[in-house]
């Protein structure tokens, strides 16, 4: 009986409102599959969206940064973590498979290239870049000195300038990658006795943009913009807040958004890493914020 069971007795599969025998629906996606390539069968999410990588990340020594290099390590890459602490950049890789640890001074031109030098010699070249280094710098702008505003434009904005610059002919030796830059709410809102933080973050929002353009479509560069963080930089604001108590200060510093919380440090880097994969492959020149909805209330 089975034998003589033609197309007509096959199971039937309706797609797109149009019932078909299973094995025609089957060809059928098998044709469209030959005809728009192998992309269409790799599983959206895949446990492994960076192997054979190695992603170049600043500030790797603390907060955002190192959760990113535990992110894109479980992923299957490998990271140097660079830092102006070089114990920390240490620490942080020693507890990875396949990281390094580079001291890294983003405002000094020379630090970069000898940091991406080394990488290139111990782990064969760069696919990915993140640059995140950076500070925190509060008070009223009649109270900032010239040296300590140049300072916050220089590690900001000109660390993500000499970062990028030094890293894209590496990203090109590959055949193209990915970079993103991290600016913040700051770029966006009016925050007291923020003016530098927030001058030095809007131009790495256009920076992002423009490079986009300039390294397209081989390099996509995105820049994310986080909301109230817990890190290294953002603790000691937390526990001035809660009169010595971290968690009380977590509270007060997270209230004002949507999600009524700070975000941990994994829940951006969870972003930048969709931005580091071939998930966001066509989203470039684009500035995500990521902030509990912090910025539309
Ligand atoms: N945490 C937040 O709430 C928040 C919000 C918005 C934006 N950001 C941005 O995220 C990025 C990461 O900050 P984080 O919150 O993880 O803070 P973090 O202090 O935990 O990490 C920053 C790291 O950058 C390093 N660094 C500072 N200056 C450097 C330099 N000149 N060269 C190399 N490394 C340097 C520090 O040593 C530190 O390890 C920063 O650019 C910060 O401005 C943070």
């Amino acid at each position: 009986m089975a034998a003589s069971r033609t197309i007509r007795d096959a199971p039937r599969v309706t797609t797109r409102g149009v019932d078909m025998p299973a094995p025609v629906c089957f060809f059928r996606l098998l044709l469209v599959q030959m005809v728009l390539g192998p992309s269409l069968i790799r599983p959206l999410e895949s446990p492994l969206r960076f192997a054979d990588q190695v992603l170049f990340a600043t500030g790797g020594g603390s907060g955002i940064a190192a959760a990113v290099a535990r992110r894109f390590t479980a992923e299957g890459g490998r990271v140097a973590v660079a830092d102006l602490d070089e114990e920390r950049a240490k620490a942080v890789a020693s507890e990875l498979e396949g990281a390094i640890g580079v001291a890294c001074d983003v405002s000094d031109e020379a630090s970069v290239q000898a940091a991406l030098q080394l990488v290139v010699e111990q782990l064969g070249g760069v696919d990915a870049v993140l640059s995140a280094a950076g500070h925190a710098g509060f008070g009223p702008i009649e109270e900032w000195s010239f040296e300590r505003w140049n300072r916050m434009l220089t590690v900001h904005a000109g660390g993500t300038f000499l970062v990028c610059k030094h890293a894209l002919p590496l990203l090109r030796q590959r055949g193209g990658g990915a970079i993103v830059t991290v600016a913040s709410v700051s770029a966006f809102v009016a925050q007291r006795n923020n003016v530098p933080y927030g001058a030095a973050k809007g131009a790495i929002v256009g920076f992002t943009r423009q490079l986009a353009l300039e390294t397209g479509p081989e390099i996509r560069v995105n820049c994310v913009a986080p909301g109230r963080t817990q890190s290294g930089m953002t603790e000691p604001i937390m526990v001035a807040r809660g009169g010595g108590d971290m968690a009380k200060g977590a509270e007060v510093f997270g209230k004002g958004n949507i999600q009524k919380r700070v975000a941990a440090a994994e829940e951006v880097a969870a972003t930048i890493c969709f931005l580091l994969s071939d998930d966001a492959s066509f989203v470039t020149g684009e500035t995500l914020v990521v902030d509990g909805g912090e910025i539309v209330v």
